[in-house]
């Protein structure tokens, strides 16, 4: 039977060498894909090399591809996946995967099509004239997850078409370690805020309706307790309790999964001394059996060998292999090496590793393929360029922006409130992201670092060109003394501080407080005795350490992305009444830090706590009430929200809940529910919570869910009920 398949299977291939179309459009049986492959075929799908193995210069921004390379790499190595690139106008994309694509199906002996993946977390990033997002911590800014969809929808319309498969997002680590220089690429530091947009983000990236007949994967990375490390460093060690694993880092991940994403990227890090990438624990105990995920699980950047060189818990590149894979890794993105699979082969053939084990990642890499499509449509399109960073698409982003910026200080100055500022007001405006693109977009944008000023996109607003348009008086001044001079005409000074692009290592700091010059141009600026208002336009939150009680106002920008700069103006203009809550609770000092969801014996020292944002208008909750004080199968909470002020405007209302006796120690609250609702002045509405009895459970150290009967105290706005769990519902 198996050698009638072969024939068959032989007899397809040679006829389809001649009309390779023909055999783009057939139903590929996987099984019988599998069962005619070699060993060498099916460990090279399990190989994911980065562009610059295969580009004329060897630097990651260039998209000339050198086909000898790239031939003599799918001969040598059956080599089927490919990674990465930086921003290049789409008619380049176009012809580089085109042209890979091309190649791989000819020097592919069973014409098995590459699969391409690419970080674009933030929009198409690495396109030009792509739209570009806000980042992820101002998706969660906004507690609306329907622009997480808005931006995977945008993201496919965007890139797609050029060949890009698989999306490295969305990540779905917690954002908790305010010293971590990923945080921003996070939905932050709640698990259920980050579940909502995680969830929204992969059903709308995965969905087969916004690109057809190109199908996308996404990525839920990185699989797990990377964005806690000890030292606050990238990848150092991390130590987490099994409990509080299951209970605040799984459910982003397990509700992706639920969701169906189609793979999942590793943890470079370490938990409690195991690295992650070496862990059948984790990676199949943990994500297989309990997760029940069933997709593609690909290491991070060259992780297998990062087990021999910077984890030290194998001798050797050929070890390490041995544990990665036995540990449950389907594809090494191994990036500049091909060792990866003749280690592989080698423990094959010497019956370390069994053929069955790779089959399992085999057909699991070719079920992908299948499920996007790749085997029917493996050629990228250039019909509908035209969409790339279409007007529609940039609106969505904007208003994406416009509501992730928080208002987190307005202090009156006489009787009204200084913001938001009268068109006629003098503004003096100073700080290193006052004029400055890059700052707006962070890491992961044009390049991994951010790019040069320059490459940025000509239309795209700074703070300073944005201002200018709502506003009669801008006057930039990047010196202080400038500042100093010209304050006597200036009616409010607005200091544009924060950060420079970074990510991963490059963005690891010693220390949590803004650089001192910017620091030392906000005490300038306050001894001018002009109000001054702070946009704060970074990553993570930076620390003002008491300076912020000299401040007139406050306004937390994140990383708005490329319309971020407009979004910023119409709130201090008050075109847009601002809706944004933070989505982490803002450290007051460089040290001392908790999140929101802390222990009863930690303190929360913030700035403001996770959740606080002002607003133009003022909501006022009333009201509360419970439909039992006894919970037996469910409990309906009500509460009535108005806006008593005198502009629309949007509230997210917020419903934690509080377990007052644990058999552990439990979190001071929990977010549970959060709705955002839209109330012209003077309007009421009634904003409904139906809490189950799995808002009640928290998973034990098993992952299990327990119920512990005794007292909860449900909190919305200032307002708070307690009721009661009985023992009977044991
Ligand atoms: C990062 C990942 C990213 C990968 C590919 C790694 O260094 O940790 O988030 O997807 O590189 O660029």
């Amino acid at each position: 039977m198996r050698y009638v398949i072969f024939i068959l299977f032989l007899a397809s291939i040679i006829s389809c060498t001649e009309h390779r179309e023909a055999r783009s459009h057939r139903n590929v049986r996987i099984d019988s894909l599998l069962s005619v492959m070699t060993l060498e075929e099916k460990v090279g799908q399990m190989i994911q090399l980065n562009i610059t193995m295969i580009n004329q210069s060897g630097v990651p921004t260039d998209h000339r591809l050198n086909e000898d390379k790239l031939r003599d790499l799918i001969r040598t190595y059956n080599v089927g996946s490919f990674l990465n690139g930086a921003a290049t106008a789409p008619e380049k994309w176009f012809r580089y995967s085109h042209r890979l694509q091309e190649i791989a199906l000819e020097e592919s002996r069973l014409g098995i099509p590459i699969i391409y993946g690419i970080d674009h977390v933030h929009g198409a990033g690495f396109v030009e004239g792509a739209t570009v997002f806000p980042q992820p911590i101002n998706l969660a800014a906004t507690f609306n997850p329907s622009f997480a969809a808005d931006m995977a929808k945008v993201t496919v319309m965007e890139s797609a078409d050029l060949g890009h498969h698989w999306i490295f997002a969305p990540v779905l680590d917690l954002g908790i370690n305010p010293l971590w220089p990923r945080l921003w690429e996070t939905f932050g530091e709640d698990p259920l805020v980050a579940s909502e947009m995680g969830h929204a983000y992969t059903e709308a990236l995965q969905d087969p309706n916004h690109s057809t007949p190109f199908q996308v994967a996404a990525c839920a990375k990185h699989f797990i307790g990377y964005s806690d490390p000890r030292s606050g460093w990238d990848r150092t060690p991390s130590h987490i309790p099994d409990q509080y694993l299951h209970e605040f880092l799984r459910p982003s991940f397990q509700r992706a999964i639920d969701a169906g994403v189609h793979t999942v990227m590793i943890n470079s890090g370490e938990i409690n001394g195991v690295p992650v990438h070496a862990s059948p624990r984790i990676l199949k105990g943990l994500l297989r059996s309990q997760m029940r995920f069933e997709g593609v699980v690909i290491t991070d950047w060259k992780d297998i060998q990062k087990l021999v060189e910077n984890h030290r818990i194998a001798e050797n590149e050929k070890e390490a292999t041995f544990l990665a894979i036995q540990a449950g890794i389907d594809i090494s993105m191994a990036a500049s090496s091909t060792s990866f699979c003749v280690y592989l082969r080698e423990l094959v053939a010497e019956g370390r590793i069994s053929e069955t084990r790779i089959d399992e990642s085999v057909k699991r890499i070719l079920n992908l393929k299948q499920k996007l499509g790749l085997f029917e449509h493996p050629y990228p399109s250039k019909d509908r360029l035209r969409q790339i960073g279409a007007e529609a698409n940039r609106l969505l982003a904007k208003k994406a922006a416009k509501e992730s910026i928080v208002l987190l200080k307005n202090d009156s100055i006489g009787s009204a409130p200084l913001l938001p500022l009268d068109r006629s007001a003098r503004l003096l405006l100073t700080g290193m992201s006052a004029h400055s693109k890059r700052n707006l977009a962070g890491g992961w944008t044009i390049q991994w670092q951010g790019a040069k000023e320059e490459r940025y996109p000509e239309d795209m607003y700074t703070i300073k060109t944005a201002l200018d348009q709502d506003f009669e008086s801008v006057r930039y001044v990047p010196d202080p003394q400038e500042l100093k001079r010209l304050s006597k005409r200036a009616d409010v000074i607005l200091i544009a501080t924060g950060e420079e692009p970074y990510t991963e290592f490059e963005g690891n700091i010693n220390d949590l407080s803004l650089a001192q010059e910017e620091i030392e141009l906000i005490e300038t600026a306050v001894a001018t005795q002009v109000p001054v208002v702070l946009l704060l336009v970074e990553g993570r939150p930076r620390a003002l350490n008491g300076l912020e009680k000299k401040l007139a106002g406050i306004i937390w920008a994140g990383l708005p992305g490329f319309e971020g700069a407009e979004a910023i103006a119409s709130v201090v203009s008050g075109q847009v009444n601002p809706s944004g809550k933070l989505p982490l609770s803002y450290p007051a000092f460089s040290a001392h830090h908790t999140a929101y969801h802390h222990k009863p014996t930690e303190t929360g020292t913030w700035m403001y706590p996770f959740g606080h944002g002002l607003s133009y208008t003022t909501f006022e909750y009333s009201k509360l009430s419970l439909s039992d004080t006894v919970f037996s199968e469910s409990i309906q909470a009500k509460v009535q929200l108005e806006n008593v002020g005198g502009t629309a405007g949007k509230e997210t209302v917020l419903w934690f809940l509080k377990d007052e006796v644990g058999r552990i120690t439990r979190p001071v609250k929990i977010l549970k529910h959060f709705e955002k609702v839209h109330l012209n002045p003077g309007e009421r509405k009634e904003v409904f919570f139906d809490l189950e009895m799995a808002d009640l459970m928290y998973p034990n150290e098993k992952g299990v869910p327990v119920a512990e009967p005794g007292y909860f105290v449900l909190q919305v706005g200032d307002h708070q009920k307690r009721f009661r769990l009985p023992e009977w519902s044991k």
